[in-house]
């Protein structure tokens, strides 16, 4: 035995006499019940997993820093955007949405881009897509549409007729599904896509002044695709491939970055502008809103042990700072709830106190116990509020900017219907193999669907969109374009 030979101990640091053999009556046993130790490995073994996430199960995470390139102080006070040559420690975790925990990396599926900046006014998580708009654009619409991509609740199958059904039905996922289809529905690497905020937030100044903003972050290694074929080949041979050269990249020092954009949308032009710019399945014109840049993103040290890290990392839409706050969008509002109830249920009630989710400033409240609560639990400072011992007080400059609200509280839809032209506009600027591939792959995913139905419903949307799209899909699927809407 080395000199430098550490003592295996058991979880109360105890050493251990033995860590290969259980203790039996007599050579051949049975076991003994007082193997104390033996006990506590296999029940703790049986405790090794938290619930996976419901959505965004399979994923990979870097460390890394965001240094400002351009001050934002006109836009918005938070700190994490002033003074160019601010540096951030970051933290990402990239995902795929609809697979489990084990599943392949190289499916079609939008690409999650959830980052935390570590502020020096706390947490900031920015949690997005590698797309800029989302499939439905209220928030009560998202576990049934989650149902349809995730297994069928007999065969547990996959579902295409659920999925295809879903979106038919759902006229406004269009432009999200021409998106996913296309060639950018399987990126080439994590490190060659861009990633969007996707929602519209709101940017507030030191003079309490108001702008909408939306984030790109778009990548310095510019993008790339995977070929169908070496896609599905790939699922098979090595379902950790995208996990597996994030990792190897920033293990040899290849360090993967993004430069933060921002499109700026000022207060009043909300309530002019030609569709409802909080609508998340529609992108603001860059001809209306150009994008300006922000600063640099860059992923350069490896988690140290994936569950700490990686495993229960918490990010919220919900958890800003001062000087950015939610726009109305009706799926931000739902999200503000749904990621911290997650963490809740996922990791506990003190998620928040782990080390990958602490804020680097120090939290000061006046939450109290709970399971796990391994970090002091405010020792022996004054535990509520108000008090008379120079407990922590509010900051009346983090107040929630004050807004108007007007109108009838009702169950409403947006009122801009065209689900069409952003999805055309999209379809138009693809070059011709783009467009052939692009069918392609929507034939092949549509053909399993069970009802014609559906298929026909589906075949309209993409019509709409552009008459040429729609045929195309017909054609490949041998089906015909409805003859109402050849005129
Ligand atoms: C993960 C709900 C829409 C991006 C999650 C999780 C939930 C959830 C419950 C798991 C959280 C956890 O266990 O830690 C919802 C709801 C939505 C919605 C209710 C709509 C109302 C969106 C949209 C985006 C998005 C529009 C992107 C623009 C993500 C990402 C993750 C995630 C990136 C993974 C975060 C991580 O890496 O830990 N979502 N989601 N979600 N969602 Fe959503």
């Amino acid at each position: 035995m080395s000199e430098n030979k550490q003592n295996l101990t058991t979880s109360w640091g105890a050493p251990v006499g033995d860590n290969q053999n259980s203790m039996t009556a007599g050579d051949r046993g049975p076991t003994l019940i007082q193997d104390v130790y033996l006990l506590e490995k296999l029940a703790h073994f049986n405790r090794e997993r938290i619930p996976e996430r419901v959505v965004h199960a399979k994923g990979a995470g870097a460390h890394g820093v965001f240094e400002v390139t351009n001050d934002m102080s006109q836009y918005t006070k938070a700190k994490v955007f002033n003074g160019v040559g601010k540096s951030t420690d970051m933290f990402i975790r990239f995902s795929t949405v609809a697979g489990e925990l084990g599943s392949s990396d190289t499916v079609r599926d939008p690409r999650g881009f959830a980052v935390k900046f570590y502020t020096e006014e706390g947490n900031y998580d920015l949690v997005g897509n590698n797309t800029p708009v989302f499939f439905i654009r209220d928030a009560i619409k998202f576990p049934d549409f989650i149902h349809t991509q995730k297994r069928d609740p007999q065969t547990h199958l996959k579902n295409p007729t659920a999925v295809w059904d879903f979106w038919s039905l759902s006229p406004e996922s269009l432009h999200q599904v021409t998106i996913l289809m296309s060639d950018r529905g399987i990126p080439a690497t994590l490190r060659h896509m861009h990633g969007f905020g996707s929602h519209t937030f709101k940017w507030v100044n030191e003079e309490g002044k108001t702008s909408w903003v939306k984030y790109h972050f778009k990548t310095d290694q510019g993008v790339k695709n995977l070929d169908v074929k070496v896609a599905e080949e790939l699922a098979g041979s090595n379902p950790d491939y995208h996990t597996e050269d994030l990792f190897n990249a920033i293990d040899k020092g290849d360090f993967p970055s993004w430069t933060l954009y921002v499109q700026i949308m000022p207060e009043e032009d909300a309530n002019t502008y030609r569709f409802d710019p909080f609508d998340v399945t529609k992108v603001w014109s860059q001809k209306d809103y150009p994008l300006i840049e922000v600063g640099k993103m860059t992923l350069n040290r490896n988690p140290e042990n994936y569950f700490a890290e990686v495993e229960q990392a918490t990010f919220s839409p919900g958890t800003f700072v001062p000087g950015i706050e939610p726009s109305p969008d009706k799926m931000l509002q739902g999200r503000l709830f749904a990621y911290a109830d997650a963490h809740r249920y996922r990791v506990g009630a003190n998620h928040n106190a782990l080390p990958i989710n602490r804020p680097k400033t120090e939290a000061k409240n006046y939450f109290r116990d709970g399971a796990m609560r391994f970090d002091g639990n405010g020792g022996s400072s004054v535990y509520y509020e108000p008090n008379s011992f120079d407990g922590p007080t509010e900051k009346a400059e983090a107040k929630t900017t004050p807004f108007n609200v007007t109108g009838q509280a009702a169950q409403t839809s947006y009122d801009h219907h065209d689900h069409y032209t952003q999805a055309g506009d999209l379809y138009r600027l693809l070059s011709e193999e783009e467009r052939s591939r692009l069918v392609a792959n929507i034939v092949g995913a549509m053909k399993p669907v069970a009802k014609e139905e559906i298929k026909l419903r589906q075949i309209q949307h993409f019509y709409k969109a552009d008459p040429e799209y729609g045929t195309k899909v017909a054609e490949g699927l041998g089906l015909p374009v409805p003859q109402e809407l050849v005129k």
